[in-house]
């Protein structure tokens, strides 16, 4: 039968098996996957994972300094490298949304290269590969097949020379935070909603700037906790706020404004193939909105999407 804690002892046993006394490089994300499987290569061969992990400059608020310390309480060998400026500079003036992609796609493989290098004796490439990866070798999107397939790196160019390390690719996503759970790994972290790649470059429409970002991240983070803080968080499968290239008229005080708009989308789904808006209580959204505008400077108006997927899709670009 099989069971989490069933799986984690095999699983372990056999990779000590398929590494030896060899070396593994990873890419981490900070999303389930990629946590699970560092954390069972870790139970196999210690300190020989070494794990890298890239602030992009487009993660959540605090999210590369809070996911980093999850790594280091996990016990895992993790290397953090802030490489935001890197991202920003090749991100200026980009507006087009695949070219945005294949700019963090290509500047992470870099990072990771450089990075890889570094490390001696490596031979082998842990992935967060699951199941439904395998399988899904077309995705929806198109050009950006290879973002995801980036997003786990599988995209690195085959002069590194390296085999893969796959402990998850026979597990479907429910087994893998049950996996997750039994190796002790924070249950925020293993329920967390799936989040793009290219992170907020894609919910920022139009041109990212280090201000945009910032901005995005108050009101995004002010979304999420209070999502957690209603008990809605755990009832929708993906949430995120999208920063429109738009500024509106408003008034505060007796002085009137000119600012951003911020979009809320929240969705329903199974696989993210197909999606429903979530219908999140008036009540709610009057809260939240109250909350990003009152405390966000810079956005002085919040829309709710209520778009489903097809022929909208989740991300707006
Ligand atoms: P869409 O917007 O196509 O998104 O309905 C479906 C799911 O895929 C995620 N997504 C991405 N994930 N790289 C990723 O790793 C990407 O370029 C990308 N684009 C969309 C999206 O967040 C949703 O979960």
């Amino acid at each position: 039968d099989w069971t989490p804690a069933s799986f984690v002892h095999e699983t372990v046993e056999q990779l000590k098996q398929q590494i030896g006394d060899a070396h593994v490089i990873m890419a981490l994300s900070g999303g389930v996957d990629s946590t699970v499987a560092a954390t069972l290569i870790s139970k196999a061969i210690g300190d020989r994972l070494h794990g890298i992990f890239v602030d992009n400059g487009v993660l959540r608020k605090d999210e590369f300094e809070s996911v980093l310390a999850t790594y280091k309480k996990l016990g895992l060998n993790i290397t953090g490298i802030d490489a935001k400026q890197m991202f920003y500079k090749e991100l200026a003036g980009k507006t087009d949304p695949e070219a945005k992609r294949k700019v963090i796609g290509k500047l992470f493989i870099d990072v990771f290269q450089d990075e890889a290098k570094k490390v001696e004796g490596v031979k082998f490439l842990g992935q967060g590969t699951i199941y439904p990866d395998v399988i899904e070798s077309v995705s929806v999107h198109g050009p950006s097949v290879t973002i995801k397939s980036h997003h786990n790196v599988g995209g690195l160019p085959d002069t590194m020379h390296l085999s893969l390390v796959e402990p998850l690719r026979f597990l479907f996503k429910d087994e893998v935070r049950k996996v997750g759970l039994e190796l002790g790994i924070p249950e925020d972290l293993i329920f967390r909603h799936p989040f793009p790649g290219p992170g907020l470059a894609i919910r920022i429409l139009g041109e990212i700037t280090e201000e945009k970002v910032k901005l995005l991240q108050e009101a995004d983070a002010i979304y999420t906790k209070s999502l957690k803080e209603h008990e809605l968080y755990t009832k929708v499968w993906q949430a995120g706020a999208i920063l429109l290239p738009v500024k509106s008229v408003g008034v505060m005080g007796d002085e009137r404004t000119y600012e951003y708009t911020v979009a809320l989308r929240a969705v329903t789904s199974v696989d993210g193939m197909t999606a429903d808006w979530a219908h999140l209580p008036y009540e709610y959204l009057a809260h939240v909105s109250n909350e990003i505008i009152n405390n966000v400077r810079g956005i002085n108006r919040v829309v709710y999407d209520i778009s489903s997927k097809p022929p909208a899709t989740i991300e707006w670009e």
